[in-house]
């Protein structure tokens, strides 16, 4: 294989995302994500650790809904799901249901190193991340004013619109052609406890694999895991799609199908990016050579010099 201009994409959740203030914090907190898994790989890190950096520092920004931040369940508690995949050997680790984590895609990574699983839940999850030295924080240390106010108009409402925005997402790719992906999430507001989410399942939330692609996906989860969307995104580039229109034509299908939107990041086994979102915005950014792209509206793309 030749050798491939290295590429850190990342999104920060498909939604609504209405509110001005909110959408300019969302727009930098994937540029710095982007630059940050860019800057790990610049520096001798592997794709998987660039995509992991970049998914932490977006866990760790409570303006997304991820790690700190995320939406709460409707017992007014934090449970994160996260998955994290590499495309050289399949090799795949997911949480579900986790709380008190300050970083879940961390402990994902950790059950696909040092187990033998692919998905650990709950309390058995928590155990293996004492286990392994991850001290869990405070109950109720990840929850923020903002959470605990979407839950409490969320309830007013009974329930009704979904989420403003969601889950944040890393696609990468090295200069020799190696990919990996990693998704983490707070989940759907409105949610009950116990409920898991497209995001730790592999085909859904988060795929790779050397031989076609990488793909990462936001949006509605329940029909994301029906779809078995990142999967399907990476089925099409098999067929011989390019990486954008697979992203757009799989979302598009989704939506029509099953009538919920959902947003996805694709890069190709070349490098090629694609993104796509059925809902009205998503936040995305990445990293290639010393560009920064990054937009958050339809048929929109803005760039920097890095
Ligand atoms: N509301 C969850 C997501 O957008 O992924
Ligand atoms: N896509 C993440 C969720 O629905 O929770």
């Amino acid at each position: 294989m030749p050798d491939v201009e290295p590429v850190i994409l990342v999104h920060g959740g498909a939604g609504t995302i209405s509110d001005f203030a909110k959408a300019e914090r969302v727009i930098a907190g994937v540029k710095e994500a982007a630059k940050k898994g860019y800057q790990v790989l610049r520096s001798g890190g592997s794709v998987v650790d660039a995509v992991q950096a970049a998914v932490e520092l977006m866990e760790d920004n409570e303006v997304f809904n991820a790690g700190r931040g995320s939406y709460l369940t409707l017992d007014g508690e934090v449970e994160m799901d996260a998955s994290i995949m590499v495309g050289s050997d399949l090799s795949a680790g997911a949480v579900t249901v986790v709380k008190d984590i300050k970083n879940p895609i961390a402990l994902a990574r950790l059950v696909m190193e040092k187990t033998g699983h692919v998905l650990l839940a709950g309390e058995g999850a928590k155990r293996f991340a004492v286990d392994q030295g991850v001290k869990p924080l405070e109950p109720g240390a990840l929850v923020t004013p903002a959470t605990l106010e979407a839950l409490a108009k969320w309830k007013l409402k009974h329930g009704g619109a979904p989420s403003e925005m969601g889950t944040v997402g890393a696609v990468g790719i090295d200069s020799k052609g190696r990919l990996a992906a990693a998704t983490s999430t707070g989940g759907r507001e409105g949610k009950m406890a116990g409920r898991s989410s497209d995001t730790c399942m592999l085909g859904s939330g988060t795929y790779a694999d050397d031989e076609i692609g990488a793909v990462s996906t936001t949006g509605h989860g329940e029909s994301i895991a029906k779809f078995c969307l990142a999967h399907a995104i990476i089925r099409g580039m098999g067929n011989g799609e390019s990486a954008d229109e697979a992203t757009k034509k799989c979302i598009d299908v989704m939506t029509q199908r099953l009538n919920n939107t959902a947003g996805a990041i694709t890069l190709s086994r070349t490098g090629e990016v694609g993104i796509g979102f059925s809902t009205n915005r998503m936040s995305w950014a990445y990293q290639k050579k010393n560009k920064l792209y990054f937009g958050i509206d339809k048929n929109q793309c803005s760039c920097d010099d890095v």
